[in-house]
């Protein structure tokens, strides 16, 4: 998410800092700015891709050795010059980007604003620039105020910032983003991802988190909290830019797998603050009298988002018991579906622009139901037109095929279907605090997923000549299922079909037969039994299985071919875990079978047309 390019060294920083920009437009582009030194600094933002910014630049030629510049992808805020980086202070003397969320942006405000602090933009950024402004006016040193003010913060940062009053330095420090150091001679670089700098040097320092860089023309100096000098090696980089832009890995779908940790985190832990039993959902203000009224919930929704949709129907109906459908909003706009000002009308969409997600929304605004858009993009017409959005943090996501975006999306599912059911009174406080221990621990449970993927890399080079895949659960499971087909037929391009297990008898159970791979979803742990009996059916009939189970559950090893474990988790929770393996084999089959896994043939990543 945003990227960040720092200067300073003999050379004109304005073109340095833009061709970095470039290189880092793929993790955010709906605005950008660069702040240059010359006499004092100078800054110039512009919505938009970087293009706008290099068209304003050449009216406001920013001419200076040193400067950092930043391409922005929103989180708190709409696109917008205002609300884009590098933010600077009143005075016009410190200027600063930053990547990540200060979680706790809106205390800290209140705190300025009580110190006389007035603010232009809606950023959580502009808080951490007038919290090092506020220090900086105590201390009157950069570094000390950089360091007193990231003590304050709570969250992810990657910060560089610079101070007219000494141009001879840019201060970079870290935690939970990443910030690296580029080394030069006579010249230095600060970038939140290698490709910014690739073209000037190898010889990388990679901070550690909380640590602080001191970086002039001449050298670089990394300290710890204390200030005390670290001593770091020099990493050198061996790829080609191509690759570095895709941070080592083979395709952005990949990279995008494995950013799930971060992701899920970036949605969740913000919305859950410690030691308080609440969830704070941005703007969505849904009174406890206007949930009392609501009496029906639709979910509306395309493709993988509506797949997200599906699992928050079961979330919500067995934990608030308000009824809920799910529905594709294809179908949804052209029926008549029974909408009036008690309905709650939930759109899920990744780009927020959607066609008929986007007509599904204004026909139920007109109906008068009450609209919640689950959106990625911020500023897209999803995220404007409904009544209140939630935004899912996971950042841009380039590859066709969504993974990360899908993951955020179900993150937002759990937390909407508990914030219901708290307000609605449905669950006690301790049924809240283990809910929320367990959505606090699904990062680190991604994880030791994604280690698997050798494993799983395996299977899918086993299976990879499969003709037909069945994909089936019931419950959730059914759901997950759906969004595991999907992967399989748009990278791979092999036919796959989602079923219900229970309903796999009534019809589709004539296909199998030997060469078919039936993927079969137990996460459900009450309807374990009756999953199992649906694949012994496909079993006898010749078909190979391969299981998704919890850890633990070895029973199903006597009857799948081979099972990939999922660690295991509150029953609310099971499908993120489950979906990670089955974005593993449909992303290892299709690489096997030699497709272009980041842009699958006929389709697009934003669905504008009907
Ligand atoms: C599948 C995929 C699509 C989208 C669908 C909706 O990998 O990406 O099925 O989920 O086109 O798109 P958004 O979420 O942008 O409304």
């Amino acid at each position: 998410m945003c990227g960040i390019v720092g200067y300073i060294g003999q050379q004109e920083a304005t073109p340095i800092l833009i061709e970095g920009l470039r290189s880092l437009e793929y993790r955010g582009y709906d605005s950008a700015g660069v702040a240059v030194f010359k006499d004092g600094l100078n800054l110039v933002k512009a919505k938009g891709r970087l293009a706008n910014l290099e068209e304003k630049l050449v009216d406001n030629a920013s001419t200076g050795l040193m400067g950092i510049g930043h391409t922005r992808w929103a989180t708190h805020g709409e696109p917008s010059d205002v609300n884009s980086h590098p933010h600077m202070n009143e005075s016009n003397t410190i200027a600063l980007v930053h990547n990540g969320i200060i979680e706790n942006y809106l205390s800290l405000k209140d705190e300025l604003e009580f110190e006389g602090y007035t603010f232009l933009s809606e950023t959580d950024t502009e808080v951490g620039l007038m919290l090092v402004d506020y220090y900086y006016n105590q201390v009157g040193n950069l570094l000390d105020a950089v360091i007193m003010a990231t003590d304050r913060i709570e969250g992810s940062y990657a910060l560089a910032v610079v101070c007219k009053d000494d141009p001879t330095q840019i201060i970079a420090t870290r935690k939970d983003s990443p910030l690296i150091i580029g080394l030069g001679n006579g010249e230095n670089f600060v970038a939140s991802d290698i490709p910014a700098i690739l073209k000037y040097t190898r010889d990388i320092y990679l901070l550690e988190d909380a640590e602080i860089a001191v970086v002039t023309k001449d050298g670089v100096t990394i300290l710890n909290e204390k200030k005390e000098v670290i001593n770091r090696d020099i990493f050198k980089v061996t790829w080609d830019i191509a690759a570095a832009e895709k941070g080592g890995y083979e395709h952005f779908m990949l990279k995008e797998i494995f950013e799930q940790p971060k992701v899920i985190k970036d949605t969740l832990i913000p919305r859950l603050p410690l030691n308080q039993d609440v969830i704070e959902l941005d703007q969505i203000k849904l009174s406890k009298k206007e949930l009392a009224n609501i009496n029906k919930i639709y979910i509306i929704a395309c493709g993988t988002a509506f797949y997200s949709g599906f699992v928050g129907k079961y979330l919500i109906e067995r934990i608030s018991r308000i009824p809920v459908v799910a529905e594709t909003a294809s179908e949804f706009r052209y029926r008549e579906p029974i909408i009036d000002k008690n309905t709650l009308l939930i759109v899920v969409s990744q780009s927020g622009e959607t066609a008929d997600t986007v007509a599904a929304l204004r026909m139920g605004k007109k109906a008068g139901a009450h609209v919640i858009g689950v959106v990625n993009v911020v500023g897209s017409t999803i995220a404007r037109e409904a009544t209140e959005v939630l935004y899912t943090w996971a950042g841009p996501e380039i590859a066709v095929a969504s993974t990360k975006a899908y993951s955020a999306q179900l993150c937002a599912m759990y937390l909407i279907s508990t914030k219901i059911a708290m307000e609605l009174g449905e669950i006690t406080d301790e049924e809240f605090s283990e809910i929320k221990e367990e959505l606090y621990s699904l990062p680190s449970k991604v994880e030791s997923i994604l280690q698997q993927a050798d494993y799983i890399k395996s299977l899918a080079n086993k299976y990879i000549n499969m003709k037909n895949v069945f994909y089936i659960g019931r419950g959730m499971d059914f759901a997950v299922a759906m969004e595991g087909a999907l992967k399989i037929k748009e990278i791979a391009y092999l036919h796959a079909e989602p079923y219900a297990a229970g309903e796999l008898k009534h019809g589709p159970i004539a296909l199998i037969e030997k060469g078919s791979l039936l993927v079969g979803l137990v996460a459900q742990e009450e309807l374990f039994d009756k999953t199992v009996s649906n694949i012994k059916e496909v079993k006898s009939r010749g078909a190979s299985i391969l299981a998704i189970a919890l850890e633990g559950n070895t029973e199903i090893e006597k009857v799948a071919d081979d099972v990939i474990y999922v660690p295991s988790t509150h029953w609310m929770f099971t499908s993120v875990l489950e979906n990670i393996p089955q974005q593993l084999f449909a992303y290892y089959i299709a690489c096997g079978l030699g497709h272009d896994v980041d842009k699958p043939r006929n389709l697009a990543k934003s669905v504008t047309v009907e």
